[in-house]
């Protein structure tokens, strides 16, 4: 289809001769765009690769750090937090630059959803209460504004964590390490029972809605939340923000603890429009019904320091904090106690999505989606703001090829800014429960970018199976924005990336991730089936002041990326993949990569849980036979009507990419996983067991594993559970083979 080995040619050649490299291009794709009429009127396609990789070139040229810069100034220069008056504000920026870039169209889309907020002049506090119920020590209940003036707007949200119940709870404090259930059950081998006391749980290993689930299962009173100074500081400890990236002492991270995947709490599988049913808040299933609030590391420090030191942790749970750590229940002083005094309240609000479309000049019902979240606990500047303001200049670049070439993609690209994605993926699950159907239908492929830039170190990429190479040989295109990789020989981003992370399985290729959860990309690939890709620029996974107030303008342009460069290549990259994907004539789909995933993962899951299904009689060869099925229809659509499809018939071209399209959702059960209607996808939605990392059939693994460790009631039922869902996996695997061949 598109030859990389060309593009980096060409794009050499511009570098050297940057100028009339620039006219040869700019002529070339105005006899690209009349040759493209004529594609258009007679279908005729081989000529469009040519307009394709120039677009490419065009796009990685005008792609600006200093516009990125700018975008990213006015989105940090408020806090704009879900439902809150800078949130439609920043939806109707949007909106107003996307039209004034030249998208077709742009418009805000409301949603009436249930949120959460401090309320308004109290603060939330952890204190220490003495043997005469004087308090001895109160936690600040907001961070202190050190890097730049607008750290001290009044907009700024004292710390909470949304959806935390409102409430006063007094008593003694267990320190539960990450609140795993394993963590649980060694304390309780050290005859330590959580129950009627304060669960102190350090942050990290698993989604914090989940520690404070398996709290209030185990009897915990309320949760207070801290970041052990192992993950926030560096060796030199004094070394923080706003004079580095290392979170100083005061930093609490913001982050809600609701604990249904779905969006919106109270209109679960539907979307929360004017019309919408809406369950009960009383006793609903997702809200916590304990306090619970997240402190700084020196103020969890304080709380360390006062518990008795009669019961001493293990060594696994000890960190970097200046403390000693032991596990409670009792404190050190007779009669104290510690108190923990939340006043967050639930509250329906209207929080607001961004859609902005340009429409595609053959194909404009098929779709290729760009999202990103736009809201943020305070500023966001890295997360997510670095991809709304890469976003931005995305659609500006676009929308002056429209108006300066004439390009149009395609398909058609739709760009969504997502609205409170920080209480749950709300702006993103309610848009895909309203146009599930449509979505079904026609949209090609979801490129997510959350935080651009987390660091500076390498890019790293998630992707489903068809779209790992696509992300790869993108890579290859878009310049190394590190003047130091350059100077060691990487002159690709693909370069350093290769560098930091390769592929066991191919050395010759970077490690491409699987999706996992958490971010906006779940409510299209998990609930509806549509391939999606995920990336960024970053160092090792997240970083430091993350959800805290220093995650600001200062931190991302004096700290992590001088001169926007690494948000630039992160742009370019986002951009020039849904080229690719909304200009190819031929879907650019890695369909045989996903006959090999599915032959991989199932002998993994062989080794793995085949002698517990053995020894129940329980057997994996039906969906052995549907996977070599599938690895024989993919191969033979490949070497057949893929290969030879006569692009000049556009009934050919349109035929072989439905299939190719289509594929994905096969993989789709609308009845939902087993115990998880809200997830559909039988082969990579994300597990629920949190705590392996098997990432394969988790419908499967987390019935398995509840076997394995006998957590639930040895259930009679299960193993009914277990066959039904491995038929499930089965059936449809073998109609995705069939759907590439034949008929029924
Ligand atoms: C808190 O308690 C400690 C130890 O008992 C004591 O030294 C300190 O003065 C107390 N602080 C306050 C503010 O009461
Ligand atoms: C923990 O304590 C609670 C309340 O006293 C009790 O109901 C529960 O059975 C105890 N758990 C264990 C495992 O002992
Ligand atoms: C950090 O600062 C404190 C107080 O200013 C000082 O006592 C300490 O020695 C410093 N530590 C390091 C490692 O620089
Ligand atoms: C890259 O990030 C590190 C912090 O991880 C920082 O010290 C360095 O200055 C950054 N480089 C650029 C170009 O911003
Ligand atoms: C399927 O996977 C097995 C085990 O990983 C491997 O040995 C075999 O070659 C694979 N088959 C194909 C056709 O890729
Ligand atoms: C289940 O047990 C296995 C070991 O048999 C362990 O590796 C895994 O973490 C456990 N899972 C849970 C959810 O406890
Ligand atoms: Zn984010």
């Amino acid at each position: 289809m598109w030859s990389t080995q060309d593009v980096s040619d060409t794009k050499n050649m511009l570098d050297k001769n940057k100028k009339s490299g620039y006219w040869i291009v700019a002529v070339a794709v105005i006899l690209c765009f009349a040759t493209g009429i004529l594609i258009g009127r007679y279908g005729t396609t081989s000529v469009a690769d040519y307009h394709n990789f120039d677009v490419r070139n065009l796009v990685i040229d005008e792609i600006s750090a200093e516009e990125i810069d700018s975008n990213l100034r006015y989105l940090t220069s408020t806090p704009h937090v879900a439902g809150t008056a800078q949130d439609l504000l920043q939806a109707e920026w949007m909106r107003d630059r996307f039209l004034e870039a030249g998208l077709d169209e742009a418009k805000t889309v409301p949603y009436d959803v249930l949120l959460s907020y401090p309320r308004v002049g109290v603060m939330n506090k952890v204190s220490l209460i003495d043997e005469q119920g004087r308090i001895n020590y109160t936690t600040a209940g907001r961070q202190p504004p050190l890097g730049s003036p607008e750290e001290f707007s009044d907009d700024i949200l004292h710390n909470f964590n949304a959806f935390s119940a409102n409430g006063v709870v007094e008593g003694n404090v267990v320190y539960v390490h990450y609140g795993r259930k394993k963590d649980y059950e060694y304390l309780l081998s050290r005859g330590i029972n959580v129950s009627g006391h304060i669960a102190l749980i350090r942050l990290g290993a698993i989604f914090r809605g989940s520690k404070v689930d398996l709290a209030e299962r185990y009897g915990a009173i309320g949760v207070i939340l801290f970041s052990d100074r192992l993950e926030k500081t560096s060796q030199n400890r004094n070394n923080t923000y706003p004079d580095s990236w290392w979170m100083p002492g005061t930093g609490a991270e913001y982050g809600h603890v609701g604990r249904l995947r779905g969006g919106d709490l109270l209109t679960p599988f539907y979307p929360a429009i004017e019309s919408a049913f809406r369950i009960k808040e009383e006793n609903h299933p997702g809200l916590p019904k304990i306090p619970v609030q997240a402190i700084g590391y020196e103020e969890a420090e304080v709380i360390l320091r006062n518990i008795s030191p009669e019961n001493s942790a293990p060594t696994k749970w000890i960190g970097k904090m200046d403390a000693p750590y032991s596990l409670g229940p009792s404190l050190r002083n007779p009669g104290w106690r510690v108190r923990l005094d939340v006043s967050t309240v639930n509250e329906r609000r209207t929080t607001f999505n961004t859609i902005g479309i340009l429409r595609g000049s053959v194909e404009d019902d098929r779709y290729v989606l760009l999202g990103n979240h736009r809201d943020a606990w305070t500023f966001g500047a890295l997360d997510p703001s670095s991809g709304t303001a890469s976003m931005i200049e995305i659609a500006r670049v676009f929308g002056k090829m429209k108006r300066d070439q004439h390009w149009r993609p395609r398909r058609t690209i739709v760009f969504c800014s997502w609205g409170a994605h920080e209480y749950g993926l709300v702006g993103s699950y309610e848009w895909t429960q309203q146009h599930a159907t449509v979505l079904g239908q026609r949209a090609v492929a979801y490129l997510n970018v959350d935080t651009a830039v987390s660091g500076n170190r390498t890019l790293f990429g998630n992707a489903f199976p068809t779209l790992k190479q696509l992300l790869i040989d993108t890579a290859k295109l878009i310049p190394n924005p590190s003047v130091h990789e350059i100077e060691s020989g990487h002159k690709t981003v693909f370069d350093t990336w290769l560098a930091q992370s390769r592929d066991r399985d191919n050395v010759d290729q970077p490690m491409v991730g699987h999706l996992g959860g958490g971010s906006d990309f779940e409510g299209f690939s998990y609930v509806i089936g549509i391939p999606a890709a995920d990336f960024g620029y970053m160092k090792n996974g997240v970083y430091p002041t993350q959800y805290s107030l220093y995650d600001s303008y200062h931190l991302a342009s004096n700290i992590v990326d001088r001169g926007f460069v690494h948000h630039q290549a992160v742009a370019r990259m986002w951009a020039v993949a849904a080229v690719t994907l909304s200009d190819s004539v031929i879907l650019p789909f890695d369909v045989l990569a996903y006959a090999s995933y599915l032959n991989h993962s199932l002998s993994l899951l062989h080794t793995k849980y085949g002698p517990i299904l053995q020894q129940n009689g329980v057997s994996l060869k039906h969906v052995r036979v549907s996977v070599d099925h599938f690895m024989f229809s993919v191969k033979h659509f490949s070497e057949n009507e893929l290969k030879n499809v006569d692009q000049s018939n556009i009934f050919a071209v349109r035929r072989v990419n439905d299939k190719l399209m289509y594929l994905e959702r096969f993989f789709i059960d609308s009845k939902g996983l087993p115990d998880h209607p809200e997830t559909n996808h039988v082969v990579f939605s994300t597990s629920s067991s949190d705590s392996h990392n098997f990432n394969t059939f988790a419908g499967l693994v987390d019935l398995v594993v509840q076997v394995e460790n006998k957590t639930e009631s040895n259930d009679p039922e299960i193993w009914s559970k277990i066959r039904h869902h491995l038929s499930v996996i089965a059936f449809l695997i073998g109609e995705a083979g069939r759907s590439l061949n034949g008929d029924f």
